[in-house]
């Protein structure tokens, strides 16, 4: 069994996790299961709606309406993915039976970690982003904890504070906790807050729930590992904004969504009633 992280890579996530992001080091590199013929045999496997293509192109700010639809099927824009501009993520990697054992051998060692400070790790899914040279992935957030583990090729990504209501207004938390789509609005004038992480192989970062980033490809053809979890604490997040959502439709005044939501006992009862009554 491959570990996926260093004992001074374990160390550095804990001192970060569950609210900072942290540049980290992974093992993973040149992994039988993350080259490009094997993500190209993945996609062909995997049901169609499991991979999500992206003109490579864009500018940093774009709702998901404005994004261009896809030329190439999945294989050919793989196989391609040095010339195509593009770039495309493999979803919910970990239904496939060797995906799945090795986000389960990637994320053991974190759980002890993981678990005192935000509960059971639930949820888990990989994804596998393969992206050709100059591509940007546009400002956007995830709603789970996240490692990204680069493999292939290098990346710079830009990561902001999670919790600032400057760059993820409330409304924007609440329709993203309904299902909304994850692109935020970009504005020059958040450059200052971001921090540059650097991502060569072997190179990987925690990035936390909802902190806003962006994604600037190098110069060839990247592939990146991404593991993540949800919580206690990001799930209750998430039933605070919905509560919120139906507190401001009907008038009502907004509960505040803390640091610590899963303490939020009162609120989160509060939302499963609500949205009980509302059918
Ligand atoms: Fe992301």
């Amino acid at each position: 069994m491959i570990s996926a992280f260093s004992d001074s890579a374990l160390a550095a996530f804990r001192a970060a996790y569950p609210d900072a992001h942290a540049p980290l080091t992974h093992q993973l590199v040149g992994h039988p299961l993350l080259t490009v013929d094997a993500i190209a045999a993945l996609a062909e496997r995997l049901p169609e709606s499991f991979v999500e293509y992206n003109p490579g192109k864009l500018p940093l700010g774009i709702t998901a309406e404005d994004t261009p639809r896809p030329a190439l099927s999945i294989t050919e824009t793989i196989r391609t993915i040095g010339e195509n501009g593009s770039w495309m993520v493999l979803k919910n990697v970990e239904r496939d039976p060797a995906y799945g054992a090795l986000l389960d051998e990637a994320l053991e060692p974190l759980r002890a970690i993981v678990e005192p400070l935000t509960g059971p790790m639930e949820h888990r899914e990989a994804f596998i982003f393969l992206t050709s040279p100059g591509s940007v992935t546009p400002f956007h957030m995830d709603p789970e904890h996240n490692i990204l583990l680069q493999i292939q090729g290098g990346k710079v990504m830009t990561v902001f504070p999670s919790g600032d209501d400057a760059l993820v207004p409330p409304e924007k938390s609440e329709a993203f906790a309904m299902g909304g789509h994850r692109n935020l609005v970009w504005d020059e004038t958040f450059a200052a807050s971001g921090i540059e992480v650097p991502l060569e192989p072997g190179d990987a970062i925690l990035v936390p729930v909802k902190a806003p980033h962006f994604v600037r490809n190098g110069n060839r053809v990247s592939i990146s590992f991404s593991i993540t979890w949800r919580s206690e604490r990001s799930v209750a997040e998430g039933e605070l904004h919905s509560f919120n959502r139906l507190l401001r439709e009907k008038g009502l005044p907004l509960v505040n969504v803390s640091g610590t939501p899963e303490k939020q006992k009162v609120a989160r009862l509060g939302y499963r009633v609500m949205r009980k009554i509302a059918g």
